[in-house]
């Protein structure tokens, strides 16, 4: 059995990924809140997850859907107070379920008191310098410092107006122009971040999700290089790129891994590093966060193969850095997988998924059943792996990515940086479907921020609940069964690599098999304790996984 209480709770933990904004207005202004998520606890409770994992909930203006924080140490006034979130986190722990939280390090939003203060001090200040200013090049600055691009589009770099109100220093932002890179050389900057840690962890909150973890600490001496001379995020670094995956980055963990130990049990952290898979294990390691995101199933293609090779190769690196793996197939930021495995085949973090969006939905065709059928195999066979599963809301429900969002309620930044080139991620965003009908299909009183679809209703989780086929049916078996069959043990293959079937065995005798073929295949002797589809005439269909015990 996995522990579910004590100081390793997490290492098996299946966490479920909370988009407060999307999951349950309370108050019928269209927004998600604090409320809402405490009152559909008992729907956790039924679902059978271990931990929420919450994305930012605190002050925003949403440039970025809340990774723009004003303030880390409150939450949002539209999604509530401190004490709605203090009834939300007593609420979780009394059903059992433990609480993440979303820390976002690399950055502020542009409405921070820090990034103001800087603004109105001079250059040179102590204010500036918690941030990166530079003077711009050119004759009299006009230019910016280098000509790196930002992750959503365009300049990484944004000119301000001094105080005196004459053009002056530009300030560094990987991502939107509203979210500023803190400059992490500074020690009231980490001194900060330790303070909010504390204060959460002393507000009873479990762990940390770290954004980009693996951008904090820069380089950024003198001549800067050029954007031509530096290697992609993702490529094989070696710790010398100026921002990305620098190795000084973990004397930052080292020292919250320090305040994480004095807390009983101790507080859990996991990365978020798109970092090459080799040097993954640093930000897992006990010393450091303890745990990071692999997101290579992510990116794979509906294949066994791929997959085969993927969990062989992050079930090693576990046992040399003695952290557990994660498995994670969706998320706040890529197409749904139902969408993605309902494309044709293709590389990449949303593969043809990104020309299908782009197209309206037209191009390529998406094969809506055959996306549902494959994501419920594939999530049935994580769900089988030793590690954390980490889910995300909606996916229980077999959503599909919505692409009938007009332009004028999109809300990404991503959209609106690359106009024609990226539609953005609002389409995994759209607020939960409840019930069949109303306004907001039960979400709330109100229409919901964004736009829901008709197809909606019959996604809804009233739609869903009595059915014993439907999708929420089978993640809450599959996370029933999960709960005490699953433990530290590794898994053995039981067929061969060029096999379209993957089979695996635990040590306690929990088998988990998936037909990536076209055809049905025998199933292993034993007792089926669940399937992803229908077995047809005995035999295992394609597309389907089952867990034989
Ligand atoms: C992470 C978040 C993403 C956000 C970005 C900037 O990648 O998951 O949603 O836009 O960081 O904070």
């Amino acid at each position: 059995m996995k522990e579910v209480s004590g100081a390793n709770w997490w290492r098996q933990a299946a966490v479920y990924q909370i988009y407060p904004r999307s999951f349950s207005d309370s108050n019928g202004d269209g927004l998600g809140d604090i409320k809402g998520i405490t009152a559909k606890v008992p729907y956790l409770n039924a679902l059978g997850i271990d931990a929420v994992w919450l994305s930012p909930f605190y002050p925003s203006a949403l440039a970025d859907g809340g990774y723009d924080v004003d303030d880390y140490r409150d939450v949002d006034p539209r999604l509530g107070s401190l004490a709605d979130f203090d009834e939300m986190t007593a609420t979780l722990h009394a059903a059992g379920i433990k609480l993440i939280v979303d820390i976002v390090p690399n950055h502020s939003s542009n409405r921070h008191e820090w990034f103001k203060e800087a603004l109105a001090s001079p250059k040179g200040s102590a204010a500036r310098d918690r941030y990166i200013f530079r003077d711009g090049k050119g004759l009299n600055g006009e230019f910016p410092p280098s000509d790196w691009e930002s992750i959503f589009g365009g300049p990484a770099w944004e000119r301000i107006t001094e105080p005196d109100g004459t053009p002056g220093q530009w300030y560094m932002h990987l991502f939107a122009k509203e979210q500023p890179d803190f400059n992490w050389d500074n020690p009231e900057v980490r001194a900060d971040f330790l303070k909010t840690l504390r204060f959460w962890a002393d507000r009873g909150v479990d762990g940390f999700r770290i954004d980009v973890a693996h951008a904090l600490t820069k380089d950024l001496s003198e001549p800067l290089p050029a954007k031509a001379d530096l290697l992609a995020e993702n490529e094989t670094l070696d710790g010398t790129h100026p921002f990305w995956d620098r190795d000084e980055v973990h004397e930052i963990y080292a020292a919250w891994r320090d305040l994480f130990n004095e807390y009983n049990p101790p507080r859990t952290a996991v990365a978020e590093a798109w970092v090459h898979a080799d040097r993954r294990g640093r930000y897992a390691s006990p010393e450091g966060l303890g745990q990071a995101f692999n997101f290579d199933l992510l990116q794979a293609a509906f294949d066994a193969e791929q997959f085969r090779e993927i969990i062989t190769r992050n079930l090693a690196e576990s046992e040399i850095t003695g952290a557990s793996s994660t498995w994670v197939f969706s998320n706040h930021d890529v197409v749904r997988h139902a969408t993605r495995y309902g494309l044709p085949k293709g590389p990449g973090r949303n593969g043809p998924a990104q020309a299908w969006l782009m197209s309206g939905g037209k191009e390529p065709a998406l094969n809506r059943e055959l996306g549902i059928r494959r994501a419920r195999a594939a999530s049935l066979l994580m769900l089988a792996l030793p590690g954390s599963a980490y889910l995300y809301q909606g996916e229980e429900l077999g959503l599909h990515e919505v692409v009938e969002i007009p332009d004028t309620d999109r809300q990404d930044p991503a959209f609106f940086r690359n106009p024609g080139v990226d539609i953005g991620r609002d389409g995994c965003r759209v607020p939960l479907p409840w019930t069949t009908e109303g306004i907001a299909f039960g979400f709330g009183d109100a229409a919901a921020h964004l736009p829901q679809p008709e197809w909606f209703s019959a996604y809804a989780v009233a739609a869903q609940q009595d059915n014993p086929e439907s999708t929420l049916s089978l993640y809450r078996e599959a996370l029933r069964l999960r709960s005490s069959l699953q433990t530290e043990e590794q898994l053995k293959w039981l067929n061969h690599p060029g096999d379209s079937v993957l089979h695996f065995i635990r040590p306690n005798g929990w088998q988990s098999v998936t037909n990536f073929g076209s055809e049905p295949v025998e199933l292993p002797a034993g007792t089926v304790l669940v399937s992803s589809s229908p077995l047809s005439k005995g035999k295992l269909p394609a597309d389907t996984t089952a867990w034989i015990i």
